[in-house]
């Protein structure tokens, strides 16, 4: 299969509802839920989720899953096949953390290309409780995904609100 850009796409609504082969959870390194998006996925998935991940967290990350890096599960009861948790980076005024968070995006369509799936959707990473401008994690989202060679297809952003829907629009053009 031939590695190029995904096609992208924007929907405005709740990325547990999505019938694509792989979401993307903005997790934390503990992999053990928590609010946001990851409190909609564990909640709407059920407890297998949780389940993998604690075995996960047993076998290779002790210490945690590091920011910027991706791993998959199941999806239990979501409509997706499977989750690829990854952790975004809490924004810092006084650092430049736009690596790890292109990372996220990076990391995630590798292990995507690594189970075959074909069509993944992304939250907006970091834009919520660890308080990432929208309009920077936006631009960093669409360019990083556009420059990104894989065999995903699609890419679907799935924003929760008008104004996430907004700020991923004016990238996509
Ligand atoms: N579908 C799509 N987008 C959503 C949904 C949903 N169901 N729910 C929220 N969003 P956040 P982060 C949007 O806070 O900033 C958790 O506690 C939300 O409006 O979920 O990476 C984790 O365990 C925002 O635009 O993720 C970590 O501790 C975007 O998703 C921490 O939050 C990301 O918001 C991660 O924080």
């Amino acid at each position: 299969m031939t590695a190029s850009a995904p096609a992208l796409t924007l929907v405005a609504g709740d990325i547990t509802e999505q019938p694509v082969d792989a979401v993307v959870n903005a997790a934390n390194s503990s992999l053990l839920g928590g609010g946001g998006v990851d409190g909609a996925i564990h909640r709407r998935g059920g407890p297998d989720i949780l389940a993998e991940c604690r075995a996960l967290r047993a076998s290779h990350y002790g210490k945690g899953l590091p920011t910027g890096q991706a791993v998959a599960t199941t999806a239990g009861r979501l409509p997706a096949r499977w989750v690829i948790h990854t952790v975004g980076p809490v924004w810092a005024k006084s650092e430049d953390r736009s690596d790890l968070l292109a990372s996220c995006y990076r990391e995630s369509l590798r292990v995507a290309d690594e189970l075959g799936a074909r069509t993944v959707a992304f939250p907006a990473i970091s834009a919520g409780i660890y308080r990432w401008p929208l309009d920077d994690a936006a631009r960093i989202a669409v360019g990083t995904v556009r420059a990104a060679k894989t065999s995903v297809a699609e890419v679907r952003f799935v924003l929760f609100d008008e104004r996430a829907y907004q700020a991923f629009a004016a990238q996509v053009g």
